[in-house]
């Protein structure tokens, strides 16, 4: 299995860089069900360091990890970041105390979202936003977009993303603002998301498909298992590979909270699906 590095698995374009197509994402670092302190915090930490050691130059992350907990831990761990470290956010959701989701997209809850991610990341800009869409009464999607580009004209974000829209939301999007990259669930699993992947392959729009691992299948699909023997990899590996197969703007984040977990997916990098292996996957 080759040694691993994120940059093994080629680069995209992403906020003036070329960036490694594998990063990592932050939802895992918090304790259980994403809420309150994480398992280890020492391990956690680590997983941030060699994250960034081992190549990875994006990392996925929100306020409402924790709260507060995941962007704490990528402060603590990564400050002074590194020049050509991408951190993206997202605005959008927000948690009850009881550690159930909701959907927060009206102007002020965008707003106290950004206020949070740039007091806890210690950042005066944040690179790159995720406008996390959610179905929320009275608030219209072209609403919550203009708080964002607000928030992009004042100067607390850099970049402007979409996550969990619709092919015709991106439409949207990209008639009044450039969109640096597009996060929706996607995996060898759930393919729905084709044409918005499609649509961001033609405008070069890095695609940063959530949960790649849950809806990839993970081990438990057999077809990953058996390209894995073939290639002396892991059905996890062969997720990531066939994602990054996929597209050359797909930039899998895969979420971990082991040392161990992060390599071995950084390793996927340098895996190389065959013909026979794509089809069999796909078939
Ligand atoms: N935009 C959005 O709405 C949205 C939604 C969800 C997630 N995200 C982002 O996408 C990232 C990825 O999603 P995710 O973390 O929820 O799901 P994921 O990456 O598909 O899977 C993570 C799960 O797989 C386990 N895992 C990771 N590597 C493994 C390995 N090599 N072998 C076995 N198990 C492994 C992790 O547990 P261990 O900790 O034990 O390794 C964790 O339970 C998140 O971290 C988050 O940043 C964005």
């Amino acid at each position: 299995m080759p040694v691993p590095d994120a940059r093994a698995a080629g680069t995209v374009r992403l906020a003036d860089c070329d960036v490694p197509r594998l990063g990592y994402g932050a939802m895992r670092l918090p304790g259980p069900r994403v809420w309150g302190p994480p398992r280890d915090r020492d391990e956690a930490l680590a997983v941030l360091r060699r994250a960034v050691e081992l190549g990875v130059r994006v990392i996925d992350t929100a306020w409402y990890y924790g709260p507060d907990v995941a962007n704490e831990l990528i402060a603590a761990a990564l400050r002074p970041y590194p020049e050509e470290l991408v951190l993206v956010t997202k605005l959008g959701g927000a948690r009850r105390d009881d550690g159930s989701w909701y959907a927060a997209v009206t102007a002020a809850e965008l707003r106290a979202g950004c206020e949070r991610d740039l007091r806890v990341l210690g950042l005066e800009a944040i690179p790159v936003v995720h406008l996390r869409w959610m179905d929320q009464p009275d608030v219209r999607f072209e609403d919550a977009l203009g708080t964002t580009l607000d928030l992009r004209a004042e100067g607390k974000i850099q970049r402007i993303g979409l996550s969990n829209v619709t092919l015709d939301q991106l439409e949207q999007a990209l008639a009044v603002t450039d969109v640096a990259t597009v996060s929706n669930q996607y995996g060898l699993g759930l393919r729905d998301d084709q044409p918005v992947l499609d649509r961001c392959a033609a405008a070069g729009i890095p695609y940063l498909p959530f949960f790649p691992l849950l809806a990839g299948g993970g081990g438990a699909d057999d077809r990953l298992a058996a390209v894995a023997v073939r290639h002396g990899a892991t059905p996890t590996q062969v997720a990531l590979a066939w994602l990054l197969a996929r597209s050359p703007v797909m930039l899998p984040i895969p979420g971990t909270s082991r040392v161990a977990h992060l390599e071995e997916n950084l390793a996927a990098g340098g895996l190389k699906l065959t013909e026979e292996d794509l089809a069999q996957l796909e078939g």
